[in-house]
């Protein structure tokens, strides 16, 4: 396993690889701000089974940080990080510091727009250009055929979808289930800073989910804000629970459902997304369904 910190090293190295194996080969990109777990293991496993070099890039990126957010104290470890990339296999991991990505003013942005104003978007203003912007330089800088997102973050991944589309972009975006804690809490390098009461009612986002597409495979004919509801006052069970959203959209176009349908007559993927703060962690979580 290669660990380069600088562009110019991981183009030249990149560019090696494909001349050796005379352009007979798929580059596969996953992109992550490290302190890495299974979650983040998943995708360099699917990467692993789709293309032939995996590069994994750890970067935690200032810029998708809100003020007040946690960018200082994000989670960091890079040796921990290190011996997982080499357990999964990863070919090249490339850990530039910021000034390497962002040596200058950055001028330039890249701004998707609509599906990035609600959800996650509507609550942390600003946060997906900081994602879409340096998802582009790292597409830039590797060039891979596919890059690989979580599902855990839904909105994300319909995101960088529309902007692949809309600036042809040559690569796929391939998505990948979430993985969980046995007991069903989504894996997220944010949970460490749970303390043990609020690790315990943080179940509170699977457990209703759950218990919601068990009330839809069973009754299957609710309106959205039927849903909504019963998530609402599930969730609200918990004391230490707050809650920042709680919606059903399709997907990946993140439309409203009108209450006049019933969801089982809708065609295409829905999301039932949730996003709670306990203490001062904020957890998202998320069922993508086919009702019809
Ligand atoms: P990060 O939060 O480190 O996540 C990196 C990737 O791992 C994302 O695609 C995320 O959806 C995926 N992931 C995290 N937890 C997961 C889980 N429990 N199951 C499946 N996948 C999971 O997302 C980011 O970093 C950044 O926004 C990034 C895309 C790297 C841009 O800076």
């Amino acid at each position: 396993m290669k660990v380069i910190r600088n562009i110019v090293e991981l183009r030249a190295e990149l560019k090696q690889y494909r001349v050796t194996s005379n352009g007979d080969c798929r580059v596969g990109l996953v992109p992550t701000m490290g302190y890495l777990h299974e979650g983040h293991a998943s995708l360099m496993n699917r990467a692993h089974e789709l293309s032939d070099l995996v590069v994994l890039s750890i970067f935690v990126n200032p810029i998708q940080f809100g003020p007040g957010e946690d960018y200082e104290t994000y989670p960091r470890n890079e040796e921990q990080d290190l011996a997982l990339a080499e357990r999964q296999g990863v070919d090249i991991v490339f850990i530039p510091q910021v000034e390497e990505m962002y040596p200058t003013q950055t001028l330039t942005k890249i701004r998707v727009s609509e599906v990035t104003q609600l959800l996650c978007g509507a609550s942390r203003p600003g946060h997906f250009d900081g994602v879409t912007t340096v998802v582009s330089k790292l597409i830039n800088i590797v060039q891979p055929d596919q890059a690989y997102f979580g599902l855990k973050d839904a909105q994300q991944v319909a995101v960088l979808q529309q902007m692949v589309h809309d600036l042809n972009m040559n690569v796929e975006i391939v998505p990948c289930p979430i993985v969980r804690e046995e007991d069903g809490l989504a894996l997220s390098s944010r949970n460490v800073y749970l303390s043990s009461e609020e690790r315990k009612q943080a179940l509170v986002l699977s457990r209703s989910l759950s218990e919601v597409k068990g009330t839809l495979e069973q009754e299957g004919s609710l309106r959205a804000s039927e849903i909504r509801e019963k998530l609402i006052s599930l969730i609200n069970l918990s004391p230490l629970a707050v809650i920042d959203y709680v919606e059903v959209l399709t997907f990946p176009a993140l439309s409203r459902i009108n209450d006049d349908v019933l969801l089982n007559h809708i065609t295409g993927k829905l999301i039932i997304a949730v996003a709670v703060k306990f203490g001062k962690t904020r957890l998202i979580d998320n069922l993508l369904i086919t009702p019809k």
